[in-house]
């Protein structure tokens, strides 16, 4: 069973994503080393008849590492216990949780590095000696006791690896850090959620959306969701490469795929800043967003397509900024 510590409001815009997601390591597309060496893994915990090692999955928002953590559970055949970092306020909340793992059972801690310090210390034991060490009663009557817990396999997802403790960092045996995905394969991504969605797409049509969602999946299904609106809206039985297009400058995203903020950010950088450097917390007051969502979501795909650079000083817009701003450097001058 998937027992989940998650606000209903989590659990609502969670179940429509599920029915989109892969259950197997062959129905998911892209991260092939990733998927490769997990097979490996996985069967080898099954050959010994223990619990997977540890599994740490990184990378920016949407590529799919919560989807990775329902399928390795699946592929052990074993239970999966979903937490998140923030959910995890009180040490316990993760006791809770451990408590009810059963041999061979995956806990899913999503946004691991938002777990509390104090909360994060009792995961030490737990994942080395599968014991779990609390403390009972308060201040002189106080002492500590120590549970037997069954072996079990811990994944935690971030969007920073850098902002986990060392100590915890180390404690995972398996490190995998999931990449922007390639065209084709979100290509592939888009036609199976318009399979799975019973909307026929064209070829072309996938390929537009792929080339327009940020390299990132959930934003290519997102994008989907909202194309197939407008071609049920006009009538188009299936989404062709004409409703897309429409769509898609409906939606305000460009041909890189460039969203409102993207383009924001961009603006800011080179008119606001010319072109920097700056420091991101500048660049985040300027255009009203977080630190972290400029950190974790914006800047990740505008520093990997080469729009901005990162410098000991700050941020800088790159040529390939202001030509797609169409601004010339003279122009951001004055
Ligand atoms: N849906 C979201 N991500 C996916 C992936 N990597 N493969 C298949 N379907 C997906």
């Amino acid at each position: 069973m998937d027992e989940r510590i998650l606000t209903n409001e989590e659990l609502e815009s969670d179940t429509f994503e599920i029915s989109l997601r892969p259950l197997s390591l062959d129905e998911y597309i892209g991260q092939e080393e990733i998927k490769s060496n997990l097979r490996v893994f996985i069967e080898a915990a099954k050959m010994r008849d223990e619990a997977l090692d540890h599994v740490l999955l990184y990378g920016p928002p949407g590529l799919g590492k919560t989807t990775l953590a329902h399928i390795i559970s699946n592929e052990l055949g074993a239970n999966i216990k979903v937490a998140s970092g923030p959910s995890l306020e009180k040490s316990g909340d993760l006791a809770a949780v451990l408590s009810t793992l059963e041999p061979g059972d995956v806990l899913f801690i999503d946004e691991i590095h938002r777990v509390p310090k104090f909360v994060e210390e009792i995961l030490y034991p737990a994942m080395e000696d599968f014991e779990l060490d609390i403390i009972i009663g308060t201040d002189g009557k106080s002492r500590s006791i120590k549970i037997d817990l069954p072996p079990f396999t811990l994944v935690g997802a971030t969007t920073r690896a850098g902002d986990l403790s060392s100590p915890l960092r180390d404690r995972f045996g398996i490190i995998a850090k999931l990449n922007y995905y390639k065209d084709t394969e979100l290509q592939q991504i888009v036609k199976r959620t318009s399979r799975v969605l019973s909307m026929n797409i064209t070829d072309d049509a996938a390929l537009e959306i792929a080339r327009r969602c940020r390299k990132t999946p959930r934003i290519a299904n997102r994008l989907f969701k909202r194309v197939r609106d407008f071609a049920l809206v006009e009538g188009t039985g299936t989404i062709n490469q004409e409703v897309t297009m429409a769509s898609l400058k409906k939606l305000k995203v460009d041909e890189y795929g460039l969203d409102e903020i993207d383009i924001e950010y961009l603006d800011a950088l080179i008119n606001k800043f010319n072109g920097g450097p700056v420091g991101v917390e500048t660049v985040a007051t300027a255009i009203g967003e977080e630190v972290t969502t400029i950190e974790d979501v914006v800047e990740p795909f505008l520093l990997q397509e080469g729009f901005i650079k990162r410098t000991q000083r700050g941020r800088m817009a790159t040529e390939k900024a202001y030509d797609h701003l169409k601004i010339s450097r003279q122009e951001s001058l004055f």
